[in-house]
């Protein structure tokens, strides 16, 4: 057999437009290893591109049908004759693809050997290891953005999400004290993680708190911009969501705030550590729902919904 299944978007719009085909396996060049993919990490950028929306959906509107998916986890099943660093049989994982070729969703991909960090299966399984990358290195970035340290107090947006949950637990293990915003639902959750949970609809977060030194925003728009509100002056503010950047940014500098968006760039070396605290316990990841493949359109609906604690997850070839 010389095929394999992708879920793939034809065009874009609703969830229902994804579809799935079936596309040859493709061989290893030099540098390249074929992974058998188990698990798929899902992202709201999978959903905004599957939408038309960002960059990636931009740079690929003349490349559809375009298969979206940037983590994934599996076993190397080929590789090309310059890798040594992996073999057939072992079990990686890894952000790829990112921002323009995606390529997760399928049951299998070619990867740069050098995107991918070895998975032991008694530490951490496959299916934390494929919603791990994208969300974790976006939340340590987003902290060594906001230059997070012992003692400082942070205030992070949406802690119960992919990103935020995840963003909580290192700041704790940074020595940061943090607050985070959820809803009542996810208080349990949040403070469970280590973080002083404001629940977002009770009063705006400013009259919830005294001044933060750090705001990590996961949000973006209006509820960025109104979290500003609770920034110490002189403090320092990471939006991450790209599309409202620029408003929330151009707001703290009036307010006298240092600010910053981002986009998170692949690190197999942050990627490592994370998984070392996996294995350690000291970092826990949430896995809201899996889903089968052909089923992803569940999932996009899931992550749309705005309120998924921690990830989803799509179980590709288990
Ligand atoms: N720039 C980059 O490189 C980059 C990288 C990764 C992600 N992102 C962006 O960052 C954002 C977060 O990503 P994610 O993966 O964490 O998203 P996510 O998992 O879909 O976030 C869902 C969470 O948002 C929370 N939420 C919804 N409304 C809220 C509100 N008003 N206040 C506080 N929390 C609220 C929900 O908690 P409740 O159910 O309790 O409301 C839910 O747990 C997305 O916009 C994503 O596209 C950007």
């Amino acid at each position: 057999m010389n095929e394999c299944k992708q879920l793939a978007i034809p065009q874009f719009g609703e969830p229902s437009v994804l579809a799935m085909q079936t596309v040859e396996i493709p061989q290893p060049s030099a540098n390249q290893v074929l992974v058998k993919v188990a698990y798929a990490g899902v992202n709201p950028i999978d959903a905004k591109t599957r939408a038309g929306l960002g960059w990636a959906a931009q740079q690929n509107q003349d490349k559809l049908p375009w298969v979206p998916g940037y983590d994934i986890s599996g076993e190397v099943v080929a590789r090309g004759t310059e890798v040594t660093s992996v073999s057939p049989g072992d079990l990686v994982s890894g952000f790829v693809g990112f921002p323009l070729q995606g390529g997760g969703y399928s049951e299998f991909i070619l990867v740069d050997a050098g995107a991918l960090s070895r998975v032991e299966p008694d530490n951490v399984s496959l299916i934390e290891a494929a919603a791990l990358p994208l969300a974790g290195q976006t939340a340590w970035q987003a902290l060594d953005k906001a230059k997070v340290s012992d003692g400082d107090q942070v205030l992070i947006l949406a802690g119960a999400g992919g990103v935020g949950h995840i963003a909580i637990q290192l700041a704790v293990a940074r020595g940061a004290s943090v607050l985070a915003s959820c809803s009542a639902d996810n208080v349990d959750f949040v403070s469970k993680l280590g973080a002083i949970a404001l629940d977002y609809r009770l009063a705006p977060l400013a009259e919830q708190t005294g001044k933060v030194d750090v705001l990590i925003d996961l949000m973006g728009g209006d509820t960025g911009i109104a979290a500003l509100d609770c920034v110490r002056e002189g403090g320092r503010v990471v939006t991450v969501p790209t599309i409202t950047a620029e408003a929330v940014c151009e707001r703290a500098r009036e307010l006298g705030l240092e600010a910053e968006g981002m986009l998170v760039t692949p690190s197999v070396e942050q990627n490592d550590a994370m998984m070392a605290m996996l294995e350690v316990g000291t970092l826990q990841l949430y896995i809201a729902a899996q889903y089968g493949l052909s089923d992803g359109a569940e999932a996009h609906r899931q992550i749309e919904s705005g309120h998924t604690r921690g990830k989803v997850v799509l179980a590709v070839d288990i």
